[in-house]
């Protein structure tokens, strides 16, 4: 078993090995997994190109991890239920055992349908049991699955599906959220007119909404199900993997315009994902846990499918949002399924709490014992409202910092036993190492201070290249320190070694959890007709945390300003997806640019935030009249 932490102490002690040994610390937590063969060597790095190898010569298959191992013990325990979207719809359950033939048989039909170890595979699809059994089919074959989350637009799409040329698309016919219908064949048809490399598509009949099948091409799930079963294949020998063989590759936003494809081996992530899992949320056998977020994340990969399966724990994933049909759906879905352990994030608690405490009469809650929070800084208020109302302050509110490339949990309190302070992910799990850097990138020793957040050590789960280009992987993460992993993210660490995560520090917002390129929504209003140029930052927002301000400088003959304003939002949700809508649309004549033709992003990021009495230093425009200009027409309360 993976050793538990049980106290303060042992929190510590844990610590300090994983320091002290980080190998033997590691290799202690991967001798609890099923291994065909056993690792030659537990770690060999370095940051430079980098370079970062665990487990090297260790064979496995993380579903033999996730499901054949769990059959002799918890074989007829529930590994996964499924609450649909309408709550009048009857939920679904599948024991481990019902689970693993699920995944045997799908894997055998993506074997069938010609795809093999090494492939890459798209799933796009909506929360529905089947997406968990096709990630496990994907990862039980040694195919690499590429899960691109439901709502994003066919042109983001048709980039993830060229960037890793994938051979094989998995999706459904469509998919609900709330009152809405989401038509997700039809987006992967228009998808792939662009996507030569892809040979097949599976669809899953989920919506009955009529679609294109095309001949040669399109295949039904259900149909090729039944195939297999006509045949008998029920069982499906696991692929044998390396220990640093890909397991997905999942597409996230840096500070470039084109979304990086985040790489994730199978050993070491396994190993990290569970041992994350069992600490921080200090799970116990039986105990049913509810992440809320969408598979399409990391946060769905690693805490609804995988550390929770690799634990032999009870997952329970929902195919709707929070809000509908009311906004005591959590609750209710609390209630009925007894949930233990709640995971959700910020801007859904936000959002919930605007609706005041109507939605939570009736609700007894009583069977929560502990509470998570993930995917962007918590503010007090909300960690008070979590904590009093849904926690009736008997639940331990643990606050966890991570990252798609860091794989688990990096940074939180182990829920119970770490003491917590609202708006602080509080402490380094066992095998992190953080350290705050100056510009200059200077390491900032000591308490009560800040800089950017670093990590001097690799970890089991962390990201080991940018899929097809290993060079940016340098770039963006190993080039800005020299020997650091760098986060992205500013940081600060109190009085008490606390650290209080306080948002990214480069051109990256997080708008309701989700991570958007400033670069990426600047691209997609440029491709609006009329735009010559635009400059989007973030701003505080009371429910999505940043919201999206954009400068947009269009064509003179532009007259009418909010059909304008709705078509470059029809255009954003075209390229992207309706996530990186703007919420404000400002039309400017000229941006504030230094004279070698920068913006100056600092300057627009306070007209937005309505912070204009203070803009700094403006010597340095080209042309200083322009913010005057701005700041007259800034949209502050629109
Ligand atoms: O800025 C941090 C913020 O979300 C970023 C990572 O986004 P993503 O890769 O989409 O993963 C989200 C889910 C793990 C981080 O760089 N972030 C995530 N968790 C927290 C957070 N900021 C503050 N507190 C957190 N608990």
């Amino acid at each position: 078993m993976i050793q538990k932490i049980n106290s303060l102490e042992e929190y510590q002690a844990a610590y300090q090995k994983s320091v002290a040994q980080p190998e033997a610390f590691w290799a202690d937590q991967a001798e609890s997994f099923t291994w065909r063969k056993k690792w030659d060597n537990v770690l060999e790095w370095n940051f430079r190109e980098p370079s970062i190898k665990w487990f090297q010569g260790g064979k496995l298959n993380i579903t033999e991890n996730c499901l054949d191992r769990h059959l002799n013990e918890r074989g007829d325990e529930t590994a996964l239920i499924w609450e649909a979207n309408d709550p009048e719809e009857h939920f679904r359950k599948f024991t481990y055992r019902e689970l693993y033939t699920k995944v045997c048989q799908f894997a055998n039909v993506l074997k069938n349908n010609g795809a093999k170890k090494g492939d890459r595979i798209c799933i796009y699809m909506p929360m529905v049991p089947e997406l968990a059994i096709a990630v496990l089919a994907c990862a039980r074959i040694g195919a690499i699955h590429s899960v691109v989350f439901g709502g994003f637009s066919a042109q983001s799409i048709a980039d993830r599906i060229q960037d890793a040329q994938c051979s094989m698309v998995i999706t459904s016919d469509g998919g609900y959220r709330g009152t809405k219908e989401i038509q997700l064949k039809s987006v992967i048809d228009d998808a792939l007119v662009q996507c030569p490399s892809v040979k097949r598509v599976i669809v899953l009949t989920r919506s009955r909404t009529p679609v294109s099948m095309i001949k040669g091409r399109d295949v039904w799930w259900e149909d090729e199900i039944k195939k297999v079963e006509t045949l008998g294949m029920t069982e499906c020998a696991a692929e044998e993997m390396d220990a640093e063989d890909m397991l997905f590759i999942l597409y996230t936003s840096g500070s470039t315009g084109k979304p990086k494809g985040v790489v994730h081996t199978c050993g070491g992530y396994m190993v990290y994902s569970a041992y994350t899992f069992q600490n921080v949320f200090q799970y116990n056998p039986g105990e049913v846990h509810f992440c809320t977020a969408d598979i399409g994340w990391i946060t769905g990969h690693s805490y609804i499918v995988y550390g929770p399966l690799l634990s032999g724990a009870t997952s329970l994933m929902f195919e709707g949002i929070p809000t509908w049909p009311d906004a005591g759906r959590f609750w209710d879905i609390v209630d009925k399924y007894k949930v233990n352990i709640l995971y959700t994030a910020p801007t859904a608690i936000r959002s919930l709490m605007s609706f005041g405490l109507d939605p939570l009469k009736g609700k007894e809650l009583s069977s929560l014992t502990k509470l998570g929070s993930v995917g962007e800084p918590i503010n007090e208020e909300a960690w008070h409202w979590y904590d009093e109302h849904i926690g009736k302050k008997q639940c331990p509110i643990t606050d966890t910092w991570w990252q798609t490339e860091t794989g688990g949990i990096m940074i939180a309190p182990i829920a119970g036993i770490t003491p917590t302070k609202p708006g602080y992910a509080t402490l380094p799990l066992p095998g992190i190492q953080p350290i705050l850097v100056d510009e200059n990138g200077k390491e900032v020793q000591g308490n009560g201070v800040s800089g950017n957040l670093c990590i001097k050590f690799p970890w089991p789960g962390m990201l080991r290249t940018t899929y097809g280009d290993h060079e940016r992987c340098r770039l963006n993460y190993f080039s800005t320190y020299e020997n650091l992993y760098f986060t992205g993210d500013g940081c600060l660490r109190d009085e008490d070694g606390y650290y209080r995560i306080t948002g990214r520090v480069d051109d990256v917002l997080n708008v309701s959890g989700h991570r958007i390129g400033t670069a990426e929504v600047e691209n997609a209003i440029n491709m609006y007709s009329d735009v010559i140029e635009s400059a989007v930052v973030g701003y505080p927002h009371a429910v999505k945390g940043q919201g999206i301000y954009a400068f947009v400088i269009c064509t003179p003959h532009l007259n009418d300003e909010e059909l304008t304003r709705k078509d470059i939002l029809m255009t954003v949700s075209r390229i992207i997806g309706p996530i990186a809508k703007p919420d404000k649309i400002q039309f400017v004549s000229g941006l504030p640019k230094t004279r070698s033709g920068k913006i100056m992003r600092r300057i627009l990021r306070k007209i937005a935030e309505g912070d204009v009495s203070n803009l700094g230093d403006t010597s340095t425009l080209l042309d200083p009249q322009v913010v005057e200009e701005i700041k007259s027409g800034a949209l502050l309360s629109v």
